[in-house]
């Protein structure tokens, strides 16, 4: 057993602890603004894994690029900095938009989110569907728009267009004066300061930025009107919209909105301070039995991600948790509230540094990895001896899906056994149709089912051919009245299949099948999300 530190420890150190993820489209400045964050808090050396992380993406069309850099990915998957004593914990989300469902689930290990914006191209589509899971679960959202140092669109619009796909009110706390090559700093809105811009400089290791009120007379002939400019605009904005309000931050209900440029470490520094002052600590969790509290003394964690570990021989998987609640300490027993199968942690993984160092300890909002081969499933609870089962894992309904056949019929064993452990993982989504021996498989990328054949090959030597399905769209069903469930499967059962958990899905050619199914049968539920239970 662990020696459990007071709960007073374990508060303190909760207190301390701020878990975020970046959101943005592809080339917003995610891998930038990530570098420079870890560059200000001093975690320099892991800065040099981004950059690796990032040329893996630019292989994305090749997945034996992805393969190879997958030993990376684990590497930089949580990246963990101290700045003013707060611990802080971001996790990457995959850069490709076909790995964007393990986006959705990082997204449920993190206390708040912090969303790039390209300054030239406004709200793009992928950014889109991030901001609808963070609203779905009320995570408070940091805006950074960022690239100011072009020529963008104008902030007034930004400001509008982001309001609008956010469906939350936007409070600008930095405002820009100018942009592209007459940008020359930002505006902070409460006290009237202007920070100064200019390109390439490295602000690392300045105490203080250069701050000049902005009504200093020097300044005013200096910008001339791009400084009157930025003040209407500021007090347009002011009457347009409230201040900033901590509690609806909090609740997911506004979002506090900086302008800046990565590149050149601009804006940096007010994110980190925005994270360590508003941005919110570990809260309480949800469970089937009950509502979990950061600070209770026994821990309890929540899988994640599953990923697979750079050697293909011996199958071992990285399994991702964040902790919930207690203490965790190197070589605690911990058990799977699924099964009760015991599990051990003395190679325990946190991720301070690029060499992925051997844990010690660890608190709620913290993220361990644990080395495993195939115990651990994504959702999974682990606690001291509590059954608890936490709740809010995402599964989307996939939007493409392939039939799987096997090139050799004797290895038909390995390839159920290679898509079953790949399904868990969650690499792709693996179907077993009610009717037919062949499996299916959905995804919401190309990308994804060549990953997938590629690894069913390199791990289990099972050759597959993928073959188009007729199917393009699924729902998982349920019924309050399970004899009407029972019926509505049976009498379906050539559009039925179960997924790898064993939830039954309803599969369907066209929109059409679908909405005549949900004509006829009233007391049927259709989901297209599943949580994981
Ligand atoms: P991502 O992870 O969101 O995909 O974006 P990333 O940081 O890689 O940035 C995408 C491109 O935008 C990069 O240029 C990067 O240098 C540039 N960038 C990031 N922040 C700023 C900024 O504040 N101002 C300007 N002007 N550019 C910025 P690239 O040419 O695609 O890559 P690289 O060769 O510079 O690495």
């Amino acid at each position: 057993m662990s020696n459990h530190p007071p709960v007073s420890t374990i508060e303190k150190e909760v207190g301390r602890r701020r878990s975020f993820a970046i959101i943005s489209h592809p080339d917003a400045g995610k891998t930038t603004l990530t570098e420079k964050l870890l560059l200000y808090a001093g975690a320099i050396q892991i800065a040099g894994s981004v950059k690796a992380r990032k040329a893996s993406r630019h292989a994305t069309s090749d997945w034996m690029e992805i393969e190879k850099q997958r030993g990376i990915s684990v590497a930089s998957s949580v990246m963990q900095m101290e700045y003013r004593d707060c611990i802080i914990n971001l996790l990457d989300t995959p850069g490709h938009q076909d790995f964007s469902e393990d986006t959705y689930r990082v997204l449920t290990a993190v206390d708040s989110a912090l969303m790039v914006i390209d300054a030239a191209n406004g709200v793009e589509a992928q950014t889109r569907r991030l901001i609808e899971v963070c609203r779905a679960r009320n995570t408070p959202l940091i805006t950074f728009i960022n690239k100011m140092d072009r020529e963008v669109k104008r902030p007034l619009d930004l400001m509008d267009e982001i309001e609008e796909a956010l469906g939350m009110s936007v409070v600008p706390i930095t405002w820009p004066v100018g942009m592209g090559k007459s940008f020359s700093g930002v505006i902070d809105i409460a006290s009237s300061q202007m920070r100064m811009f200019k390109a390439g400089e490295d602000r690392i290791g300045h105490q203080a930025d250069q701050l000049v009120s902005v009504s200093d007379a020097d300044l005013k002939n200096k910008l001339g009107e791009s400084l009157e400019t930025a003040l209407t605009e500021v007090e347009l904005v002011q009457g347009a919209m409230p201040s900033f309000d901590l509690e609806a931050f909090l609740n997911g209900q506004q979002s506090p909105v900086f302008f800046g440029s990565a590149i050149n470490n601009f804006g940096v520094q007010e994110i980190l301070n925005t994270l360590v002052e508003l941005a919110p600590a570990p809260k309480s969790r949800s469970t089937i039995q009950r509502e979990v509290l950061p600070s209770e003394k026994n821990f309890s964690a929540v899988v994640f991600k599953i990923q697979a570990n750079m050697d293909p021989a011996h199958r071992d998987r990285v399994a991702f948790l964040r902790i919930c609640s207690g203490y965790f300490e190197r070589g605690m027993r911990l058990k799977i509230s699924r099964n009760g199968k015991e599990v051990r942690t003395n190679n325990a993984l946190s991720f301070l540094s690029q060499r992925r160092d051997i844990l010690d300890e660890a608190f709620p909002g913290d993220i361990i990895g644990i080395p495993n081969h195939g115990l651990l499933q994504l959702g999974d609870t682990l606690t001291e001896g509590e059954k608890l089962q936490f709740t809010g894992l995402p599964f989307f309904a996939p939007e493409i899906f392939k039939m799987v056949e096997t090139a050799d019929p004797l290895r038909t064993k390995q390839l159920r056994d290679g898509l079953m452990q790949l399904g868990e993982e969650g690499a792709i989504q693996v179907f077993k149709p009610m009717l037919g021996g062949q499996m299916l498989l959905g995804a919401f990328g190309q990308l994804q089912f060549e990953v997938v054949a590629h690894r069913l090959k390199s791990e289990y030597n099972a050759e597959v051919r993928l073959l188009p399905a007729r199917y393009s769209l699924s729902r998982w069903v349920s019924s309050k009245d399970p004899a009407m469930l029972k019926k509505f499967i049976n009498d379906n059962s050539h559009r039925m299949s179960e997924d790898v958990v064993g939830a039954p899905v309803f599969l369907a050619a066209h929109r059409s099948e679908l909405e005549v199914a949900q004509q006829l049968w009233k007391d049927i539920e259709f989901h297209a999300l599943r949580e994981h239970a």
